[in-house]
């Protein structure tokens, strides 16, 4: 027998959305449908054969400094992670122990208690209510951590600045706010790590700034907390190509900017066609639109569209059965996936 670590035999792992070959238009995890700049892909074909050759910068520096000066922050309240899930994995190995707690909402982004099953940690989740907003018990429950995307994922709703301040103030534990959603919103809750000494706030360059493929994100929180994130991080978590490719992201602001306004609007008209169509909207703000269809057969809808090439995600959780998630790709490929829901209503609508 092996000596396997009982909380990871009794672990169910995260499942990401399918990553098939090139004939889907996907539209199943949130990715942004556009390149990212052109200078991104410019550094990396200047990446040299020493950048290859050589172990990257294990504090990812000049990157760090970047982001910083994005952020409005030093660059010592900023620590670079393999995507933010790797900044939550650090903030799981330092904050959790066998037996402690985290606080989650549901419906939420699984792999926070995912990554707290592996430390031996177990969730505590709260329903959101009926209309997507945190429940009065969530402020202030005992955890040793608590999560939050804003806006949420699989839901896309954004919560409110007077409910993320009491839960600031009201928080115990460590609060992290995860706001790899954000840039599609049009609001961040950064500036609040100058306040809460137990806030970390994550964001991501996978989709706002279209690199999932290269793995970059960020934790922001006061000096102490990112040292000892630092201690518990892979030596080298970063390669040298994404760290180049990073810094040349986060630099073209302007080109960013006007893509994460195609996609959101993007996202209203394609809201406005499935409220036409008698779908049931849950308001997003970020890259991606979760909707059930008239008489609820999302699953069966999900089958269809795969048929017709569309790949779009479907939650067989409770909550979430009866809704379809689309991430938002562009008017093209949207006008298309409204085609295409037109051409199957047979196979799904009652
Ligand atoms: C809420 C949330 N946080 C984090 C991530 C992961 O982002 P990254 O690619 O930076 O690891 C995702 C990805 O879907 C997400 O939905």
């Amino acid at each position: 027998m092996l000596p396997v670590r009982p909380a990871i035999a009794a672990l169910t792992p995260y499942v990401p959305g399918e990553q098939p070959d090139g004939t889907f238009v996907k539209l199943n995890a949130n990715e942004n449908p556009y390149p990212p700049s052109p200078r991104v892909l410019e550094a990396v074909a200047r990446a040299t054969g020493d950048q290859v050759r050589l172990y990257p910068d294990a504090l990812s520096r000049a990157l760090r400094a970047v982001a910083a000066r994005a952020f409005g922050v030093g660059q010592d309240w900023v620590i670079a992670g393999n995507g933010s899930d790797d900044v939550l994995t650090m903030i799981v190995r330092t904050f959790l122990d066998p037996g402690d707690t985290i606080a989650v909402v549901d419906p939420t982004y699984t792999l926070y208690e995912t990554l707290a099953a592996m430390q031996g940690a177990h969730a505590r989740r709260y329903p959101l209510t009926e209309q997507w907003e945190l429940p009065e018990a969530f402020f202030g429950a005992p955890a040793q951590v608590t999560f939050l995307p804003n806006p949420n994922a699989q839901t896309g709703t954004l919560f409110s600045a007077a409910a993320i301040r009491r839960l600031c103030a009201a928080a115990q534990g460590v609060l992290v706010l995860d706001e790899a959603y954000a840039p599609f919103a049009g609001v961040t809750y950064l500036p609040l790590v100058r306040e809460f000494p137990h806030l970390i706030v994550l964001r991501t360059l996978s989709k706002s700034h279209a690199l999932a493929g290269l793995r970059v994100g960020f934790g922001v929180a006061q000096p102490d907390v990112i040292a000892l994130l630092m201690k518990v991080k892979d030596s080298y978590n970063l390669n040298a190509i994404s760290q180049v490719a990073g810094i040349a992201a986060l630099e073209d602001t302007r080109y960013v900017e006007e893509r994460i306004a195609a996609i959101v609007r993007t996202r209203e008209a394609f809201a406005r066609a499935l409220a036409e169509r008698g779908w049931e909207l849950v308001p997003s703000a970020a890259n991606f639109v979760l909707a059930a269809p008239p008489g609820g057969q999302a699953r069966e809808v999900v089958v269809a569209l795969e048929q017709r090439g569309y790949l779009v995600r479907h939650f067989a959780t409770p909550r979430l059965e009866r809704y379809v998630r689309f991430s938002i790709g562009t008017d093209e490929q949207m006008d298309g996936l409204v085609a295409a829901l037109d051409a199957c209503r047979a196979t799904w609508s009652p």
